[in-house]
């Protein structure tokens, strides 16, 4: 085995442990450690005396134990942090090396170290992992950009790590500069979604249907061996069933009612709004969270008025089913919106995104790793263009099993004063995808009355503006060049 190591780690907080001891665990490779204080990496040889890591106390060191061309992953808190340890780097690596940043970093600040790195001939790689904790120890979903030189290097060490389904590695290269960490945090987007839609369906089946916590966890047991068969939907049947050793309540009774996040589900909206991509699904989950955590609103209206009516639940199995269908179909469109916004800022940032790919590298090892991924790979392989998911026979056909239970949860809902945001939004969306005419000719003939924004018409070609008037004597259309 080499005296020096073929891959270096800087930063052994548990997502950084987990991956260099997922590295270390795999022929091959050999390991070189660092972190800023020394106890974190002592610790970690110490534990693992297995891993044969190749410790550093100090950055010069570090840089020394790694064979060319030195190849390292940061995995520290992205932000500021981030920025010192690759200024580190780069000024003691040499043309050729490859820097990775495998943090949940924005993709506009990749794209600007990628800037500032690549003038040094230096490569740097921003690199979302998916999986958490277990994930980087056993086999994350790993979403690179980057350039493909780079790659040619780094692909195969990071192949050796990932989680693999049907034979294949959960890692591709998705594009250059910033395209792996926004394909990243497009996945954490549809996480946030996925994760309200399940808290929307949990809470409809209690509110309404009245099931304890351990019955709706036996629910979410039996969907998860059907098309919702997915991480998420596992752990929140295992999540329903823990019971807090204090109290002896089923433990989400007695956990505060205020979601936190730690802002890539913001930076997804703040993208998609600025690429004009209605990712309404992700929008709702954020706002949901936000709302959850309004504290001193949300004590102050409680009293405030609901009208509401009760929800009268005939064949409870039919009711379950239709909560199940409801959650299918809103699900579909979080990931068409989220598919639809990679696409966007593809073209935007002229990445050369394969959408079958990506869901390919989610199938396994990530956060929203789901059965369904498969049947969204299919779509993309028989359709590289394809304009919407929901354009595909697939799921056409599942929005149209599904769709008589989707309406019928929201307006039950809505009547019964329950909240289900993300359902709601989602079926908006989707009735207005399909609407043949939208109100928002309405909108263009508001914006041109007090602004003279002009509007297009339908059976003319060229730009309009009216001088909209009370006394319809005085309108007149004049087409515009502006
Ligand atoms: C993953 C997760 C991971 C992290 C989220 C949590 O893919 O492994 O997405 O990156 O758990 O960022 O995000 P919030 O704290 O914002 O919910």
């Amino acid at each position: 085995m080499s005296e020096k190591a073929n891959i270096g780690v800087v930063g052994l907080a548990v997502m950084g442990s987990n991956l260099a001891r997922n590295l270390a665990s795999r022929e091959g490779n050999r390991v070189a450690v660092y972190n800023r204080s020394k106890e974190r990496t002592e610790l970690l040889v110490t534990e693992h005396p297995e891993a044969n890591f190749i410790p550093s106390k100090s950055i010069d060191e570090f840089v020394a134990s790694l064979q060319s061309p030195r190849t390292a992953i940061i995995m520290v808190q992205a932000g500021a942090g981030t920025d010192a340890v690759i200024s580190q780097l780069a000024e003691r690596f040499e043309p050729g090396d490859i820097i990775v940043d495998g943090g949940n970093a924005l993709f506009t600040d990749t794209i600007r170290r990628e800037n500032e790195v690549s003038a040094k001939g230096i490569n740097f790689v921003g690199a979302g992992i998916s999986g958490g904790e277990e994930g980087a120890l056993k086999g994350p979903s790993i979403m690179p950009g980057g350039s493909k030189k780079a790659y040619e290097t780094l692909g195969p060490i990071l192949a050796s790590i990932a989680a693999v389904v049907d034979g294949e590695p959960c890692v591709t290269h998705l594009g250059t500069d910033g395209a792996g960490h926004f394909v990243k945090m497009i996945h954490n987007g549809i996480e946030y979604a996925d994760m309200q839609l399940i808290a929307e369906a949990y809470d409809v089946l209690r509110q309404a249907g009245n099931y304890s916590p351990s019955e709706i966890a036996d629910i979410f047991s039996e969907w998860n061996k059907g098309e919702l068969e997915s991480f998420l939907i596992e752990i929140t049947g295992e999540v329903l069933r823990q019971v807090d050793e204090k109290t002896g309540k089923p433990l989400v009774d007695v956990v505060l009612d205020q979601a936190g996040s730690k802002g890539t589900g913001v930076w997804t909206v703040q993208t998609a709004l600025n690429l004009g991509t209605p990712v309404s699904g992700i929008a709702e989950a954020v706002f949901a969270r936000s709302l959850s955590s309004q504290e001193a609103q949300r004590q102050g209206a409680g009293h405030l008025p609901s009208k509401t009516q009760t929800w009268t639940i005939e064949d409870r199995a039919a009711f379950v089913e239709d909560v199940r269908k409801a959650l299918y179909a809103s699900k579909i469109i979080a990931y068409a919106q989220g598919f639809d916004a990679i696409r966007a800022g593809a073209a935007e940032y002229n990445w050369d995104i394969n959408l079958g790919n990506v869901a390919k590298i989610w199938r396994g090892g990530c956060i929203i790793r789901a059965q369904f991924l498969n049947r969204i790979s299919d779509a993309y392989a028989k359709n590289e263009s394809l304009l919407s998911l929901l354009f595909d026979d697939y799921f056409t056909k599942a929005i149209d099993t599904s769709i008589e239970s989707w309406r019928k949860v929201v307006a039950h809902s809505s009547l019964a004063g329950i909240p289900n945001p993300a359902f709601a939004s989602s079926l908006s969306y989707y009735d207005g995808l399909r609407a043949k005419r939208l109100p928002a000719a309405l909108i263009q003939g508001q914006r041109d009355f007090f602004g003279a924004h002009t509007y297009k018409r339908v059976d003319l070609p060229g730009v309009f503006h009216t001088l909209w008037s009370a006394d319809r004597s005085e309108v007149e259309t004049t087409p515009s060049s502006h």
